[in-house]
């Protein structure tokens, strides 16, 4: 595996890919099995693999914790390795943001509910840093994790809207044994956050099954989650169910809906969904 830091070594590596395939994981690093699912479909699916790492400071709010996000170069490049990543992209701040751009970007679908909401400006930043790095690697497909369900339809639209020659894969949520979803910001849980935090997944799955048991009642479904979460002590940030994948509030109870929650903990943030197909069959425009 190649490692490399600057866009020129990186387009002299790509150039010499002539008519192969190019699989591309973009992560924000401290790698995980959720990053390495996305490694394991891109290498079955592509002739050359593509990751970058990058903590990208565009896609942080003034009071999030860009500072406080993990770090762990050395353990990146051997799990990237280990996923036969062929090449590992782990540039500066300065090479990808050299100066002030002269136009924005600016998500404008879907962004009024969950992370769009309550992050703003995030997924301006999830799609100036796409952009650059899918202007830069180029991919045939591009893989991202369904544990970021609203990035992916962003990213979807996005892609579509200005016909960006990239194919977006997806990949169910990887998650711990006890259900808490793999994250690279659980390492910033107390012991007893922890402990707690496989409570948020048991939630959400009460709120699903109470959907796949013919509940039309978006007040029951969510009361059916806040009940198991109430004999803990999480500070809920949100918790909603929207139709998916776009995010609008549900009409229809038969079609594909997002139950999604993140949870405030003192140094982490966590977020969650499980994705509802009432009829049985598939989201439509996502294939897993
Ligand atoms: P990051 O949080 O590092 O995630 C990189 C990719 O891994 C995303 O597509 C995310 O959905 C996926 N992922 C994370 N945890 C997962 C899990 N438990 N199961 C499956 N997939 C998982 O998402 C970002 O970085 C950034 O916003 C990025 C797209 C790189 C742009 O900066």
């Amino acid at each position: 595996m190649q490692v490399v830091r600057s866009k020129l070594e990186l387009k002299k590596i790509l150039s010499s890919q002539t008519n192969k395939s190019i699989g591309f994981v973009p992560t924000m690093g401290s790698l995980h099995e959720g990053h390495l699912a996305l490694m394991k479909k891109a290498r079955l699916e592509n002739d050359f693999v593509v990751a970058s790492v990058f903590v990208n400071p565009t896609q942080f709010g003034p009071n999030e914790d860009l500072d406080a996000y993990p770090r762990d170069e050395t353990k990146d490049i051997e799990l990237s390795e280990n996923a036969k990543v062929d090449l590992l992209f782990i540039p500066s701040v300065e090479e990808i943001y050299p100066r002030k751009v002269s136009a924005q970007v600016k998500a404008v679908l879907a962004v009024d509910v969950l992370d769009g909401k309550a992050r703003p400006g995030h997924f301006d930043g999830v799609l100036t840093v796409l952009l650059k790095l899918f202007m830069l690697v180029q991919p045939d497909r591009a893989y991202f994790g369904q544990k970021d369900a609203q990035q992916v339809a962003i990213v979807q639209n996005f892609v579509s809207d200005y016909f960006l020659p990239v194919d977006i894969r997806t990949v169910e949520t990887v998650r711990e044994a006890d259900g808490l979803a793999k994250s690279s910001r659980n390492v910033n849980l107390l012991e007893e956050e922890r402990n707690e935090a496989p409570v948020i997944h048991r939630a959400l799955l009460a709120g699903k099954d109470r959907i796949l048991s013919g509940c039309q009642s978006e007040q029951e479904i969510l009361g059916a989650v806040q009940e198991v979460l109430q004999d803990v002590t999480l500070k809920l940030d949100y918790l909603a169910l929207y139709s998916y994948p776009d995010f609008k509030p549900v009409t229809d109870f038969t079609k594909p809906m997002v139950l999604a929650a993140a949870v405030k903990y003192k140094k982490a943030r966590l977020i969650d969904n499980e994705i509802v197909l009432p009829s049985g069959g598939e989201a439509e425009c996502y294939e897993q």
